[in-house]
């Protein structure tokens, strides 16, 4: 796909998004929250769905996770904005932060699976239980999937703790959730350059 058609694409995606009363999210958030970084990226990152700065600022993953998140990431060369194409589960903040509901996230399914196809990305980082759970149809375990690739629809996936649980869980020891979600994420890198490689 050209550049310019992919942005028209992109566009009108967050018009509609924009429009969306799918599920009640639509009339509680401020606004909604599509993406940032790089839709020509080959990484796209979803987490579960806009928190209380990112509703305010309209863009995922811009608050206390998000910088963690992009600290991360920067530590093994990936710049969230420029490698990489970030959104969410769903586009509307739920009420106080809690989980989108089932329904919530079948509802919002769509607009993902839209972004998916748009962006064509060739690895996904699956941030958290919640992102794993709206794409995949898994639910917990995160001490058990993350770490793991997985092929889906002839992309590469990798689940990893969710930086609110790194906020959480701050020790960077070895085999502490900090610790291994870096190993995950120098995976991720690896893989990418693997990739490059071989285009
Ligand atoms: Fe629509 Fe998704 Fe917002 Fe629900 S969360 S109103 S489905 S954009
Ligand atoms: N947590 C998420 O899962 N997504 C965001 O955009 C922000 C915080
Ligand atoms: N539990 C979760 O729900 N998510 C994580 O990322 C880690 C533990």
């Amino acid at each position: 796909m050209t550049a310019t058609s992919l942005e028209q694409d992109l566009a009108s995606l967050a018009e509609s998004c924009d429009a969306c009363r799918l599920c009640k999210l639509g009339s509680s958030r401020s606004q909604v929250v599509v993406s940032r970084g790089n839709p020509q990226a080959r990484l796209m990152v979803i987490g579960e769905g806009p928190g209380a700065q990112e509703d305010e600022q309209g863009q995922p993953f811009v608050g206390r996770s998000g910088q963690l998140l992009d600290r991360m990431l920067e530590s093994v060369g990936i710049d969230s904005n420029h490698d990489a194409y970030v959104c969410n589960i769903v586009k509307c903040r739920p009420p106080e932060n809690r989980k989108p509901t089932a329904l919530e996230m079948a509802s919002c399914k769509p607009w993902l699976d839209r972004q998916i196809a748009l962006v064509d990305p060739a690895v996904i980082l699956l941030a958290g239980a919640t992102a794993v759970e709206g794409l995949l149809g898994i639910k917990g375990g995160m001490t058990k999937i993350r770490g793991q690739w997985r092929q889906w629809e002839g992309r590469w996936l990798m689940p990893v703790f969710h930086p609110s649980y790194l906020l959480r869980n701050p020790s960077k020891e070895r085999g502490a959730p900090k610790w291994l979600t870096w190993q995950d994420l120098q995976d991720v890198q690896r893989r990418l350059a693997q990739l490059d490689a071989s285009l």
